[in-house]
Formats: C-alpha cells, structure tokens, sequence
C-alpha cells in the first residue's frame, strides 16, 4: 500500500516559483497540496488549521527567516526558497524547529545541477591561483548577487582555508571588477532572455578552469523540490541547501 501523501502549503502561491511548485505538488500523488496563500492573506493565522505538514515558501528575498519562524510557530515544517536567508538566521530556525521537535530546509537554489557545480568548485578550490564568480539572471530578480553566487563563494573560500592553501590574491577594488565577498569577486548580470545562469572562473598561470551551470525554465528545479520537500518531511533542525538530502540518500 502506498503511504499517506504529504499534505503540503505554498506561500507565495501567485509567484513563478510558487506556482511551479504548485504544479509539482499537484501532479505527484506523494503529494496533496491543503492551501495556496497569495501576499495580503492572514496565512500565518491560517496555516496551522490547514493541516499542512509542510509549508513551501517562495515569496520576497528578504522575508525567509521571518516566514520560517511563523511556519515554525504553527508547528509546520518550514521549506524555504526565498532567496537571502542567513547561514546565522538558519542556525536560529535549526534551534526553533528543534525546540519544537520539528525539522525543515533553505534551499537557496533547488537544481540539482547547480548543486554539482557547488561541489565542484568545493574541490576545485584549493589547486588554483585565482578565482571570480559571474551570474546572470533575468531583470527581475530583486538581488544580487544571486543567493547561489554567495553560497559558491562562501563555500570555495571554506574549502580553501580547510586545504591549508593561501588565500586567493589581492581582489579588485574597482566596482566594474565585482563586488567582493568571502574574499572572492563576483559579477552578477541582469539581461531579457537570460534565466539563471552561474559561473566559476578558477585560473592559475596557463590555464583556465570553467564551472557552469544554465537554467532555461523553472523545470529545472522540480527534482531538487520534490526530494528537498521528503527530506523536509522527516528530518530533525533546519539544515542549508541539498547536501544533507543527498548525504541522507548516499
Ligand atoms: N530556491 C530556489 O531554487 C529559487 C528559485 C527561484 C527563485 N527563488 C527565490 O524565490 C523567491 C520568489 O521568486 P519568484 O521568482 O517566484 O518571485 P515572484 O514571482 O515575485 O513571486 C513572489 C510572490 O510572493 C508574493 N509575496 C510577497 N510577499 C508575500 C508575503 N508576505 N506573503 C505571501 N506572499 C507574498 C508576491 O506577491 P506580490 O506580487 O503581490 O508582491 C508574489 O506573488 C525569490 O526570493 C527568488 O529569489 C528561489
């Protein structure tokens, strides 16, 4: 027999992202999708009563940490993909959900190719001399740099401080060379006709390395949600971006 679906809530129901996961949830018989809530609506007053076990949250970058705390507060499971969600801010919703015996997840970025570009550049980190990170994004993404952008450059200088190497060389200082953070540049770019696009740009004298990593269309993040969204429903805490689904599956 198959087991109970898993009743799920979209904040942000109206949005690109939140109707793409609408559309995954529904076509998915693991799934039951209880409520769909809009900007406007008293969804926080709602959400618990809905039955929803997990919450899906795709709404404006800078709302994430609070929407999860609220997510938390009705006892759900909080799966947050609005974009600038802290490493710190997810270390407090971690202690919240676990407080409340609960688990969830921030996703920053659910394809699971742009994942294997993190992972990639992980290793890469610690064998060259240089490296800058450019993305590019369509026109109406809000942010920038991308959350994936800072997530890769946070990573790339962890691993390369772990490898024992010394740091990257001088960065730039001019803003037409980047903006720089975790000591890395990054160069983000908002142009029509682009959807998601991450690159990094490692070199050393005489060669270079290129990570990456294009998104045409939403489609691309339906496998990263739906195995997040498992996770989601029975892990313990609040953990950061797929690595700890695909550790849980290894
Ligand atoms: N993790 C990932 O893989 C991934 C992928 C794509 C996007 N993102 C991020 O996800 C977020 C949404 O992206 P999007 O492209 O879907 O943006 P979008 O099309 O602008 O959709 C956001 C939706 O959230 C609504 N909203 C705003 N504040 C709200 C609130 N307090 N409560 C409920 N709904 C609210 C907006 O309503 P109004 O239009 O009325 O303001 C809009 O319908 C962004 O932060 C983006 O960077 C993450």
């Amino acid at each position: 027999m198959n087991p109970a679906p898993i009743a799920v809530a979209v904040v942000g129901a109206a949005g690109r992202l939140g109707q793409f996961a609408c559309r995954v949830f529904e076509g998915d018989p693991r799934w039951r999708l209880v409520a769909r809530y809009e900007r406007g609506e008293r969804w926080p007053d709602e959400l618990r009563a809905s039955g929803a076990q997990i919450a899906f949250e795709a709404t404006r970058a800078g709302l994430g940490f609070e929407h999860g705390r609220q997510i938390l507060a009705a006892g759900v499971r909080p799966l947050i993909a609005t974009s600038g969600v802290s490493v710190d801010e997810v270390g407090e919703l971690d202690r919240l959900a676990r407080e409340r015996q609960l688990g969830g997840l921030v996703v920053p970025n659910f394809s699971v190719g742009a994942w294997l570009l993190l992972r990639a550049a992980e290793l890469a980190a610690a064998h060259f001399e240089q490296v800058e990170l450019l993305e590019a994004h369509h026109p109406r993404k809000a942010d920038a740099p991308s959350g994936t952008a800072l997530e890769c450059a946070r990573r790339i200088a962890r691993a390369r401080a772990e490898s024992g190497a010394a740091p990257f060389g001088a960065q730039p200082s001019a803003a037409a060379r980047g903006d720089v953070r975790d000591g890395i540049a990054i160069h983000a770019l908002r142009l029509p006709g682009v959807y998601a696009r991450q690159e990094a740009h490692f070199a050393s004298a005489g060669e270079l390395f290129v990570l990456r990593h294009e998104m045409n269309g939403p489609e691309a993040f339906g496998p990263g949600i739906v195995l997040a969204a498992l996770h989601c429903a029975r892990c313990s805490g609040v953990g950061l971006g797929l690595d700890g689904v695909f550790a849980a599956r290894a």
